[in-house]
Order: C-alpha cells, then sequence, then structure tokens
C-alpha cells in the first residue's frame, strides 16, 4: 500500500516536470510567411508560445507579412494567452544571395540567445517551378540551376547562421530545424521533377544535419496537400498538357484537401510532443493515422 502510494507520488512529480517543448521564450523564424501555410505556421506559434517569444517571419510581401502579424497577436488574444509575443516582419527575397546572406541577422536583430530556452527555424517557403515540362523537356540549363538555388540555397545558410547565432550566447538553447516537405518526394508525379526533386535535396540535406548534429532536433515535415493556397491554386488551374485534358490536380483526387490551420496544429503537435526521429519524413496523414 504504502509503496503503491510512493510510487504515485513519483508518478506525479514526473508528470508535473514532464515538459513539452517551448513552454520557455522562443525564438522562432518562419520562411514564406506572407500566406498560406506559413502563415498558418506563425499564427500557431503565436497562440502557442510562451511570453517572452519572437516569431520573425520571412517572405517578399511586407504587407502580407504585417497582415500575418496582425492575425497572429488576434489568435493570441482569442486563445486568452498570458503575456506578449514579438511578431516580427524580415522583408526578404530567397532567390537572391545578398538577401539569403542577411536574413537571419534581421531576425535575430537585437535579440541576445540569452533571452530564450530554444530557436525553431522552420523552412516553410518552396516554389513549383514549371509543371507543364516533363524531364525531358528541359533545355535551358540556367533555369534548372535557378530552381535549385531559389529552393535550396537557402536552407543550409540560414541553418547554419542561427545555430552560430545559438551557440554564441552563455545559456544552451535547444534548436529545431524543420523542411516543410512534401509526399511527392517519394511519389513520382508527372510534371513536378523540378518541384519533387528539389524537396527531396531538402528532405536529404537536413537527414544529413541530423546525423552531423545530434544535439539540434530536425524533422522533414509533409502537410498534406492544402486547400487554397496561391501553390495549391496553381496546382490546381495549370492543365496538364502532358499525357491528359485534365489538370494535376483533377488527377490528385485520392486524397483530401488539408485546411492550412489544420496542418499547422498538427505539426505544432508533433514538435511540441518532441518524439520523433531526428532526420524523419513525417507526413500529415501519417499522424492522423496514428492518433
Ligand atoms: N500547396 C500544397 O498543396 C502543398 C502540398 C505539399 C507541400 N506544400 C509545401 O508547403 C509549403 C507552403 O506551401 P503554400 O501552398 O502555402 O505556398 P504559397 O501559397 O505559394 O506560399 C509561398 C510563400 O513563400 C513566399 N515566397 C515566394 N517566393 C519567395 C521568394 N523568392 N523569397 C521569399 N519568399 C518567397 C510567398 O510570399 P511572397 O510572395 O510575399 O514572397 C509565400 O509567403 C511549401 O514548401 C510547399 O512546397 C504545399
Amino acid at each position: 500500500m504504502k509503496l503503491t502510494f510512493i510510487l504515485r507520488q513519483a508518478a506525479r512529480g514526473y508528470m508535473a516536470s514532464a515538459k513539452h517543448k517551448f513552454q520557455e521564450p522562443t525564438l522562432a523564424v518562419v520562411t514564406g510567411a506572407s500566406q498560406g501555410l506559413g502563415r498558418s505556421i506563425a499564427i500557431e506559434l503565436a497562440a502557442q508560445l510562451a511570453d517572452g517569444s519572437v516569431i520573425a517571419t520571412t517572405a517578399r510581401s511586407k504587407d502580407g507579412l504585417d497582415e500575418t502579424a496582425k492575425m497572429a497577436h488576434e489568435e493570441r488574444r482569442n486563445r486568452n494567452k498570458a503575456g506578449e509575443v514579438e511578431i516580427r516582419a524580415v522583408p526578404s527575397d530567397l532567390s537572391k544571395s545578398e538577401d539569403i546572406s542577411t536574413t537571419m541577422q534581421s531576425c535575430v536583430k537585437g535579440c541576445a540567445p540569452s533571452q530564450f530556452s530554444s530557436a525553431i527555424l522552420i523552412f516553410n517557403f518552396a516554389t513549383l517551378g514549371d509543371i507543364t515540362k516533363r524531364v525531358c523537356d528541359f533545355r535551358d540549363p540556367d533555369e534548372i540551376a535557378r530552381y535549385y538555388h531559389v529552393n535550396v540555397s537557402h536552407l543550409p545558410v540560414l541553418t547554419g547562421q542561427l545555430l552560430d547565432w545559438c551557440k554564441s550566447g552563455e545559456g544552451k538553447m535547444d534548436a529545431v530545424v524543420v523542411n516543410i516537405s512534401s509526399v511527392s518526394v517519394s511519389k513520382p508525379v508527372v510534371g513536378m521533377s523540378l518541384y519533387s526533386s528539389g524537396k527531396a535535396a531538402r528532405d536529404i540535406m537536413l537527414k544529413v544535419l541530423a546525423a552531423e548534429s545530434p544535439n539540434v532536433r530536425v524533422l522533414n515535415y509533409a502537410p498534406g496537400p492544402l486547400l487554397g493556397t496561391r501553390m495549391a491554386e496553381t496546382f490546381r488551374t495549370t492543365p496538364n498538357k502532358l499525357h491528359t485534358t485534365k489538370s494535376l490536380y483533377e488527377e490528385d483526387t485520392t486524397r483530401t484537401r488539408v485546411p492550412c490551420k489544420h496542418s499547422a496544429e498538427r505539426l505544432l503537435q508533433l514538435l511540441r510532443a518532441d518524439k520523433y526521429t531526428s532526420g524523419d519524413h513525417i507526413d500529415y496523414f501519417d499522424i492522423q493515422n496514428e492518433s
């Protein structure tokens, strides 16, 4: 009887001290946050992060980022979260090398690592590339080089800069790096050669990061086929001239479209529970099936 009581008390103590991630102030950076999934991720972070957190959002449109910040503050108020988080807009064009070099500096400007217990970097921004061409239709090598530059080059640079910044503090910060991936890394879809190979490059790059940096938590998250984003609309309205009259979207009828808010919530759930193996590729639908 006495032993049961002691074990129960011990379990209670463990549960009280068991922490989800991000219960302390966190520095978050989200790319492509002026609309679509990136906006929803920034809003969800604002609703869940601790008082004193800073969320740096990047994209080209300052107006879009300002709107995201407005919506994020509103969501935090609606969920009655105590205290404030700062949401800063960092306009930058990640297709330009000079912007890639300076973006992280602007994201952390005026912040000290000692203010935070965690840093999270979410690589959400990506482009589709030309989805009307088959592999053998490409003729201009510069088009291909440009695609990979825009979609891949910023990942290692921004990651290295953030990890250096985290290390520059005296305190020990947890670092989490997330790539927004796609089911297309393992499923060939006609017309998606640039997109899928770019996503596959990002996935394996972060898997290598996980192998090289065991103290960094790394995740490749495929958000599901999203509902109503600009990318989803391009995908929906681009006729598949390649082998049928249907659009690529109409051919992808097997999976239900996912609202960005749901996918962002699922991502935050994964990150907070912190149970994935670093470097894993996890799909929105995998998580639903597990729960
Ligand atoms: N849509 C889907 O069904 C789907 C499915 C699976 C995976 N995903 C992935 O989910 C992520 C988000 O997709 P989404 O549908 O939300 O995309 P989206 O609607 O096209 O939004 C892309 C974001 O990236 C920003 N952006 C575009 N070009 C940029 C540049 N040169 N430099 C900096 N930022 C730039 C855009 O803002 P600005 O125009 O203001 O720069 C926007 O905020 C992507 O990684 C995508 O591959 C999407």
